[in-house]
């Protein structure tokens, strides 16, 4: 098997963070012996400074010539006085839009051997395991008109959405429950915004598709409360982009960290593998960063794009495992005496490469026998 990956190491700590999640990707190509062809190319605020353009040509030829983009972080305070269209996010979104990833998928797991870093009490989230399903190239977002009119004082977006838009993500929604425990939740503002009455008949309409899949709708105000009060209630939950983006960082607070949430963004030419975290400069340099965010974006780079589902298992168990083993980095500790005893970036990413050889290397033992 021959597979090319554009990597986007990006600002702050992207790139610590997907050095490691490379480092795991290249073991796992030695174990089965596949040919995986990495390819580094700038993004965001570096790529500004480098190339004039935070999504310049020669990296966006390079992801549509690949099979999948795995990305680190853009942005930084440094870059935050840029025009919007050298903003390093501007890379980011352009580049999700000339990808065509319309799905994006934010997972978010309680892992048990963590619970102590959630500020929700170990049985408010104990079992919890959702999937977030945020639209991605819609919305407030991307709406035209947009713009700023400094002379009359005033800034406007526009929020709109087509049937389509919300149809081919309803679907990838629904097809995700199957795999799950056939839970849908769409959550909306249908009590004051046209495009959230749209999305609400459009999502039901789509249920329709799949009878053995319960539908709910929520009001995003209070879905926001039920997440952090009940969450092991909920499966996959879907919603449009600005929704989606708040809702799943605050899905991080059942998890624990920021810094252990992947997402995959689906759908498009190529598909393209993120952490959901952004690019922390403040501990930026400082072998600190959370890796497990950008390696669990890469177990789903190898189960959706490289269909390694094997391999993919092997990630996300290893990552358990070393949770379990008691490694953590500073975001997985509450008290700040503690916080100086902290795994480094290397260190995780070590550890939890050790464990996928170990259990690659155990996979190939009992097919042998
Ligand atoms: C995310 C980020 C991005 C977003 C930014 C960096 C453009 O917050 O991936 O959640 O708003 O989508
Ligand atoms: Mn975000």
């Amino acid at each position: 098997m021959n597979f090319r990956i554009t990597v986007l190491p990006g600002d702050g700590i992207g790139p610590e963070v997907t050095r490691q999640a490379v480092n795991i990707l290249s073991t796992i190509a030695d174990a089965g012996g596949y040919t995986f062809t990495f390819v580094e190319r700038p993004i965001g605020g570096g790529a500004v400074l480098e190339c004039g353009s935070p999504l310049p040509q020669q990296t966006l030829d390079s992801c549509l010539e690949s099979d999948a983009v795995l990305l680190g972080a853009v942005g930084g305070p440094a870059f935050d006085s840029f025009e919007a269209h050298l903003r390093p996010e501007t890379g980011l979104l352009n580049l999700r839009r000339a990808l065509g990833c319309f799905a994006n998928l934010r997972p978010a797991i309680a892992y048990e051997s963590v619970s102590d870093c959630s500020p929700l009490r170990s049985e408010v989230r104990r079992g919890a395991d959702i999937l977030v399903v945020r639209e991605l190239l819609g919305g407030l977002y991307f709406g035209e008109p947009r713009g700023h009119d400094p002379e009359r004082k005033l800034a406007f977006n526009t929020m709109s959405y087509t049937e389509g838009e919300i149809e081919r993500v309803a679907i990838v929604a629904f097809e995700k429950a199957r795999e799950r425990r056939r839970k849908v939740i769409s959550v909306d503002k249908a009590n004051v915004l046209e495009t959230s009455r749209l999305w609400r008949s459009v999502v039901t309409r789509v249920a329709e598709d799949y009878p053995d899949v319960t539908l709910e709708h929520a009001l995003v105000d209070s879905f926001a409360m039920q997440l952090v009060t009940t969450p092991a209630r909920f499966d996959v939950i879907i919603t449009e982009n600005l929704f989606g983006d708040i809702l799943s960082d605050e899905a991080a607070v059942i998890t624990g960290s920021l810094g252990l949430l992947p997402s995959a963004s689906i759908g498009g030419a190529v598909d393209l593998y993120e952490p959901i975290h952004g690019s922390a400069p403040d501990i930026a340099g400082k072998h600190i960063a959370n890796p497990i965010g950008a390696i669990a974006s890469a177990a789903m780079l190898l189960r959706y794009s490289a269909k390694l589902s094997t391999e993919a298992d092997a990630i996300e168990f290893s990552i358990v495992d070393t949770l379990d083993a008691g490694y953590r980095s500073a975001d997985l500790i509450v008290d700040p005496v503690a916080k100086k005893l902290a795994s480094s970036t290397e260190e995780i990413g070590a550890q939890v490469k050790m464990r996928v050889a170990d259990r690659l290397s155990s996979n190939h033992a009992s097919h042998a026998v």
